[in-house]
Formats: structure tokens, C-alpha cells, sequence
């Protein structure tokens, strides 16, 4: 389990102090004043988004860096047949996280909480997972990770799911349709030299993934002693980044779906590994 986003937050300022883990709503001056904060997937479960963003707008410099990407349930799955299969399972996370007491609807109330916390909002932007027969999204696996979650929560029983099994279903589904499919969709803002998304394996191995200024998007990888940025070979902006137990998983936007390279970075549809571009 890799650390908490507060945790990563000030391991991305690695020069200036060690790191800490701790809830974003108790930031401290003690901590220090830091130039970015990166968050994923993290307001949505703020009892009171808008007094978190308080708390870490007060740990900024003036003209910081504010990253939030939340997914959002509001308009998704989508499809033009009927998919019972893969709607069932988006049902089975987005429940989950509904009943854990987490806003599905985070993509849509982001940026009123963020105005209402005093920020900017410059541009913003909205990027669907979509999926095909051939091209899939790791559904199973991260139902996997979630599977005690979804249990304890009675959305669903091991057995209705069928973890091992789900992936393969659930592209049969699409197959025999030849259906395309969105499950889910990223809201972010989109900035120059933005980090979009931060995930680690350990306190040792964490990536952040992010804009691409015109010399290939930016992927840095921390290994516990220091920040360094990894080539990729391939353009355009990296949008997130999940650590997964055996390799890290990235993805980005179309330009960077376009522009895919010889190297399996990035890699918009299977697992890949930075350090193997
Ligand atoms: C759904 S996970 C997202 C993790 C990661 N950012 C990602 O995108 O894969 C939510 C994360 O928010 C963190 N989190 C939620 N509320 C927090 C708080 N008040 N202070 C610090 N971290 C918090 C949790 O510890 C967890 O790591």
C-alpha cells in the first residue's frame, strides 16, 4: 500500500525536509511552505472539500500549484448496447465508494469548491476511459484490490464477482457486441508543467506523471534518495499513473494515445514500466 496523498505531497518537495505522512486538513507551518499540492481521487472523500482546500492553500507559496483529478460517476458507464456485465461491475466500485461515504459526483463540484477556497481555476478538462474488445481498461484488477471493500459493504459477494474471471468476461461482453464502452471518466486541470498524478509501490518507488511542455511528457520517478526524470521517448501529457504490486500503469490523454512510440511508455492499454523505455 503505497502512502497516503498528504504523505506524497511532501515527498514531491524531497530538498527541503523529510516527509511526513498526516491528514492534508492538519498541514502546519512546522511542515514548512510547499509549491504544489497533487492530489488524486482524494477530495472526493473530504467531509468538507472546500475547508480541506483551506488547509492546504495555507500551506502555499503565493502562485503555487493546485492539481486535484477526481472521477465521477454522474454521466457514466456509457455505451451504445446494453452491457449488463461491465455496467455491474462500475456499479460494484462506484457503490462502494458511495456507501464509504466518498462524493461520486466529485468531477462535477470540483471546481465550484475549489473557487469557493479562493483558487484560480485556469483550464479545465474532462478525459473518458474508453473502451473496446481489444482495447481494456484493468477493471478486474482493480476490482481485486477492492474486492473487501465491495464485500464489506454488501455491494456484492466474492462469488457474484468472480475476480478471477472478471477481466475475460468482461471483454467477451464487449466482444460479441463489438461494443465501445466508457466506465469512467478523469476531471483535471490541465497546467504546464503540471504533475497530473502521483502513485507508489513503496516509500522507495513512487512516479508522478504529468504535462508534456514539448519535449515528452513529465514522468518522474522517486527512489527514496531523490527525484529523477525519466525519458520516455513518446509525446504528449501523461494524465495518471497507478501503482500497480507488479509495475506501475500510465495513461494519458489522445495526443498521447497518437503519438505512442516504439517503447511500451506510455502505455494507454496494457501495463508498462517507465524504466523499461
Ligand atoms: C482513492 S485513494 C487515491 C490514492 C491515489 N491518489 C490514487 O489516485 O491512486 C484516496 C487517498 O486519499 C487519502 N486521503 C483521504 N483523505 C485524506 C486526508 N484527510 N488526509 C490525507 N490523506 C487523505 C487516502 O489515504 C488515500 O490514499
Amino acid at each position: 500500500m503505497f502512502p497516503p496523498t498528504a504523505d506524497i505531497a511532501s515527498a514531491v518537495r524531497p530538498a527541503r525536509g523529510p516527509r511526513r505522512p498526516g491528514d492534508i486538513d492538519a498541514i502546519g507551518p512546522e511542515l514548512g511552505v510547499f509549491d504544489a499540492a497533487v492530489g488524486r481521487r482524494v477530495l472526493m472523500y473530504q467531509a468538507n472539500p472546500v475547508a480541506t482546500l483551506r488547509a492546504v492553500v495555507r500551506a502555499l507559496r503565493p502562485g503555487a500549484l493546485v492539481v486535484f483529478q477526481e472521477a465521477d460517476a454522474t454521466m457514466f458507464p456509457a455505451s451504445r448496447v446494453p452491457l449488463p456485465l461491465n455496467e455491474r461491475a462500475n456499479r460494484w466500485m462506484w457503490q462502494t465508494v458511495e456507501r464509504e461515504g466518498g462524493n461520486i459526483h466529485m468531477g462535477f463540484d470540483r471546481v465550484p469548491a475549489l473557487e469557493e477556497a479562493g483558487l484560480l481555476v485556469e483550464q479545465v478538462r474532462a478525459e473518458a476511459i474508453v473502451q473496446t474488445p481489444k482495447l481494456r481498461h484493468p477493471v478486474g484488477r482493480i476490482i481485486r484490490v477492492m474486492l473487501p471493500r465491495i464485500v464489506e459493504h454488501g455491494v456484492a459477494t466474492e462469488a457474484e464477482i468472480d475476480v478471477d474471471t472478471l477481466d475475460e468476461r468482461l471483454a467477451a461482453e464487449c466482444a460479441a457486441a463489438n461494443a465501445t464502452y466508457i466506465g469512467d471518466v478523469a476531471f483535471g486541470e490541465h497546467a504546464k508543467e503540471a504533475l497530473l498524478s502521483v502513485a507508489g509501490r513503496s516509500e522507495r518507488d513512487v512516479y508522478a506523471v504529468g504535462a508534456d511542455k514539448g519535449a515528452g511528457p513529465l514522468v518522474l520517478h522517486y527512489d527514496g534518495a531523490g527525484w529523477q526524470r525519466l525519458a520516455t521517448g513518446a509525446r504528449g501529457d501523461l494524465w495518471w499513473v497507478h501503482a500497480f504490486a507488479t509495475r506501475p500503469h500510465c495513461g494519458g490523454g489522445p495526443s498521447a494515445r497518437a503519438n505512442r512510440g516504439p517503447t511500451r511508455w506510455p502505455c494507454a492499454g496494457g501495463p508498462c514500466d517507465p524504466r523499461e523505455s
